[in-house]
């Protein structure tokens, strides 16, 4: 008996050494692989291949069979051909994708394999176009309501944050596509963002800024990152020494690539031995004069930048295309392009994203098959977004638009009432928010004709928000509230017609104080992508039962907000301290008993849940253990729907501040009516750390901690107490 336990013992041993010898012997062949092309490769060869030839791709080797490399905008779609050297779009008939709703509506649906679908998506399409780099996730933490690029990125919560990007880029890399995880770091404002410097605390950094990249690399396996444009105590992102080799390289681990943001370079020799690889985007003409091109030649021929480094370079980029499949193995797939399948990926993202904020009296869903007639009101009822944003802007296969939709679906049954109701007075101006000026205007032509149209109908429905002129990379809003006048239209029409839903669709925070009390529904259903009409329609309709939950606080004014409060945005003197510090979002509202509009987490249904029976393994826990959690969701209405259980969690006793809550885990669960199911969730002691600014490492103290349970950070049903060792 004790012979043959050896026996199977040494034999699993055996089996373990030789899988484990395996994949080390085909990571040792790459390296080798890697060393014998360097060996091979001139000093113009290397540098060649460290800085851009054109917009989008990069120079390869070609007398040593290394390709060019091709690199692509996302983040919610592939970008169209753009030329090789001007901004223009190349007119390719090829290019047409598919477009996602954006970031902040991937994180509204709470659902990580909506990301996972994402990734595979984009993926294939990337290879459709025969392209290398994707330059997504964007993943900067929502820090102000008014960044411009916060449609983009997706939330203010670093778990969430880092829960959607791990499995959107492990799903883009599964298609042999590296990821770009953008932008390192601190970009959280587009106003002077090529030239602000931020400073945060390290503690701020560790805990808001830094576990969304975190996990993007050490989780997600990111083979490249973006350097931001701004600076981060003192020091562009593209040349600084803690950001980029002490953290990024050696905390991290980083193998892969670190390449700038579109003319983010600013150094040669600095950025050279701060760690960067590829500077690309450089406002310079000839691409000679390029920081990584003449310049790091003759650096390195003058001793300042050892040829090491450049080496170094060249691996990391050599390593992700053999990774990629680009270089050293023929079985990449051509990809495929805007597949039913592709597009009901859009859908499901767009269905699951909507985020049902008031449903007074239940006056949703309508009964479209009951209905006589319903009024569609508002510019976004026929405005397509998907074409917006600047980079992240898709040339999409087809949008359809909440109006076309209904139409489509509902048009023979009910007879819709079309109105105007505001009119986009905003222009956009790439880099400044002044077609933001003077938006404001009430048109009472525009309100009249919708009153008329909302008085005879049974239901008007407003679609309203914002556009891309507001919404959008490289300035920010001005503002909080809803811009052309939309707050008057919406009272005016509440007025006439008390069933009256307003669609908000918008990609960042906006002041609702004005409408809330006017209408019985609200739905937010963000910048929809390519199927934004559809799902729009079936979540009016009841098809889709909304599942989704804010990424960020909807506070009631600007002035609540935490970076607003404090008055450090968009900072001054092109400096920008994060005063607020680590009271990012709703850790501010709930430590600071601010009540907001709407909270972080928050979203209703069509039907009810109620979440029961919390429980733990056990009482008290080791540091290095993991809190087992229990608890029942239940859904207690008459449809089917999704509920998200989210786990927060206070140290209430701690030597230094702790925020009054912090989400630590969340499930999204799908539920037929009456069904129960035992939901399990794990987390980490040490994820209850807060980041010690003494020690220099991350600190659990010993002490009492207090799990809880709800489905927004505002409701909380459930607590429990659990000790640490
Ligand atoms: C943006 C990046 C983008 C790049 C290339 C920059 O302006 O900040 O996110 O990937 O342009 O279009």
């Amino acid at each position: 008996m004790k012979n043959s336990l050896l026996r199977t013992f040494a034999l699993f041993l055996f089996v373990i050494l030789a899988i484990q010898a395996k994949s080390l012997s085909k990571n040792d062949l790459q390296e080798q692989k890697i060393q014998s092309l360097i060996k091979k490769m001139t000093l113009q060869e290397k540098v060649g291949m460290l800085h851009a030839n054109s917009k989008f791709y990069v120079s390869g080797v070609k007398r040593l069979g290394i390709p060019e490399w091709a690199l692509s905008d996302g983040p919610h779609g592939v970008r169209a051909e753009i030329n090789r050297h001007n901004w223009a779009y190349a007119g390719w008939t090829n290019d047409s994708s598919t477009c996602f709703p954006p970031g902040t509506a991937l994180a509204a649906s709470w659902n990580p394999k909506l990301a996972y679908e994402r990734g595979i998506v984009l993926g294939e399409e990337a290879r459709f176009r025969k392209k290398n780099v994707l330059l997504g996730p964007a993943i900067n933490i929502i820090r102000s309501p008014l960044c411009g690029r916060n449609f983009e990125y997706m939330t203010e919560d670093p778990m969430l944050n880092s829960a959607m990007a791990v499995p959107y880029i492990k799903a883009l890399q599964s298609k042999d596509v590296a990821a770009s995880v953008k932008h390192w770091l601190a970009n959280n404002q587009e106003d002077h963002r090529t030239s602000v410097d931020v400073t945060m605390s390290e503690r701020a950094l560790r805990e808001i800024y830094l576990p969304g990249f975190k996990a993007s690399i050490t989780e997600g396996g990111a083979y490249t990152v973006m350097a931001a444009y701004n600076k981060f105590r003192g020091d562009w992102c593209s040349e600084n020494d803690y950001l980029d080799r002490e953290i990024l390289r050696k905390e991290f681990g980083f193998k892969g690539v670190l390449m700038t943001d579109w003319d983010a370079a600013h150094s040669t020799v600095k950025a050279a031995l701060a760690g960067l690889d590829l500077e690309m985007g450089t406002d310079k003409k000839d691409y000679n004069d390029w920081y990584f091109a003449n310049p790091l030649i003759k650096a390195v021929e003058e001793g300042k930048v050892p040829m090491s480094v450049v080496d170094e370079k060249v691996a990391n980029i050599l390593r992700v295309m053999m990774k990629t499949k680009v270089l050293g193995e023929k079985s990449r797939d051509n990809g495929i392009m805007n597949t039913p399948e592709h597009q009901k990926a859009a859908y499901n993202s767009a269905a699951e994203a909507a985020v049902l904020l008031q449903n007074n009296g239940n006056l949703l869903p309508l009964n479209f098959g009951k209905l006589k007639s319903i009024a569609v009101i508002g510019d976004n009822a026929t405005r397509k977004h998907c074409g917006g944003g600047l980079s992240s802007e898709i040339k999409t296969l087809y949008e359809i638009t909440p109006l076309v939709a209904i139409q489509k679906k509902f048009g023979n049954n009910v007879k819709i009432n079309i109105a105007q109701g505001y009119e986009k007075q905003s222009t956009f101006n790439e880099g400044s928010n002044s077609g933001q000026s003077n938006t404001d205007k009430v048109d009472w032509k525009l309100i009249d004709e919708a009153v008329e149209a909302a008085k005879k109908s049974d239901v008007a429905i407003i679609f309203g928000g914002l556009n891309h002129d507001f919404d959008s990379e490289s300035f920010d809003r001005q503002h909080m509230r809803l811009p052309y006048g939309q707050e008057t239209l919406i009272r005016e029409v509440a007025k006439v017609n008390p069933n009256t839903v307003v669609v908000i669709i918008a990609g960042s925070p906006l002041e609702l104080g004005g409408i809330v009390n006017r209408v019985p529904s609200i739905l937010w259903s963000w910048f929809g992508g390519m199927e934004a009409g559809n799902a729009v329609a079936d979540l009016l309709s009841g098809k889709v039962n909304p599942s989704g939950k804010m990424p960020f606080t909807l506070p009631v004014s600007l002035e609540q907000s935490p970076a607003h409060a404090l008055g450090n945005f968009p900072g001054r003197d092109l400096k920008v301290n994060y005063e607020e510090d680590i009271l990012v979002g709703y850790r501010w509202f709930d430590t600071k008993k601010i009540a907001p509009q709407f909270p972080f987490g928050y979203g209703l249904s069509y039907t009810n849940f109620e979440l029961e029976a919390l429980s733990t393994d056990k009482n008290t826990y080791n540091k290095d253990e993991t809190i087992r959690v229990k608890f029942s969701v239940k859904n207690t209405g008459a449809v089917y729907g999704a509920e998200v259980a989210q786990l927060y969690v206070s140290d209430p006793v701690c030597t230094v501040l702790r925020p009054a809550k912090e989400l630590k885990a969340f499930d999204k669960v799908f539920l037929q009516p009456g069904e129960i199911k035992v939901v399990e969730l794990n987390v980490k002691v040490s994820d209850l750390a807060f980041y010690d600014e003494a020690q220099k490492a991350w600190n659990v103290e010993a002490g009492d901690f207090i799990l809880q349970l709800g489905n927004s950070s505002g409701n909380i049903v459930r607590n429990l107490k659990i000790t640490v060792k």
